[in-house]
């Protein structure tokens, strides 16, 4: 057993995003606007629209987070990229979420070395305005912020995180959904994780708390929900 303890976050001061990374942005928002309906839950949808996010600039930050605090008491706050899981967690325990105050080069929009704006904006934000997804995100914070110190019990809630919060499908009236933030940020991921290429695993809790994954390549295999319930009563 380690002994690990809580890291303070990299916080990063708010940057202005030049003209060629809010086209960046821009590029990206489009190619997401003409497919998102039919392929993301609507939770994701919702969030978009109630947080007024689906925008050809970069949204403003501070309005994003007034809006997201009155809906669930959330807010995002700037970091300077990769954030370590002693840090991750326990901002999320605080309800806050870490947005990589960068965006990905215009040269190659599926990459980026880090979670970038795109990422952790775009893909996670929207989903945090649902006061259900937001409290068990909150849970899962505090839940493995007791564990911290036990590196075979707090890699569970990062496993449980992995593939519940970011790359899950879910079952809906009109077929099989994204509800991982980390499919839903990527237009190859998106279009990769409702095609045949992926296994899909019916999700199962003792399944996830064992089973590694990797960071480095397109998920080929992806559990699918029952419904958002099924993952918020997996921390029970
Ligand atoms: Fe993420």
């Amino acid at each position: 057993m380690q002994t690990e303890k809580i890291l303070a976050p990299t916080l990063s001061r708010p940057r202005h995003f030049t003209r060629e990374e809010q086209e960046t942005w821009a590029e990206i928002m489009d190619s997401h606007r003409k497919k998102r309906k039919n392929q993301l839950h609507p939770i994701f949808l919702e969030g978009l629209e109630l947080l007024e996010m689906d925008t050809n600039s970069i949204p403003d930050i501070q309005t994003v987070n007034k809006k997201l605090k009155k809906l669930t008491g959330w807010e995002g706050v700037f970091v300077k990229g990769f954030e370590d899981p002693r840090s991750f967690y326990p901002m999320l325990r605080d309800k806050q979420f870490p947005i990589g105050n960068f965006i990905r080069s215009k040269q190659d929009l599926s990459y980026t070395p880090e979670p970038d704006i795109v990422h952790d904006f775009y893909g996670h934000i929207p989903f945090l305005a649902n006061k259900l997804y937001a409290d068990y995100c909150q849970k899962l914070g505090e839940l493995s912020g007791r564990v911290i110190h036990d590196a075979a019990k707090f890699r569970e809630f990062e496993r449980l995180f992995w593939f519940g919060v970011e790359f899950s499908l879910v079952k809906t009236q009109n077929g099989i959904r994204i509800f991982g933030a980390g499919i839903a940020s990527s237009i190859g991921e998106c279009e990769y994780a409702l095609s045949q290429k992926p296994k899909v695993i019916p999700f199962d809790i003792d399944l996830v708390r064992k089973k590694e994954f990797r960071i480095d390549e397109m998920q080929r295999e992806i559990f699918l929900l029952e419904s958002p319930e099924q993952l918020y009563a997996s921390l029970d």
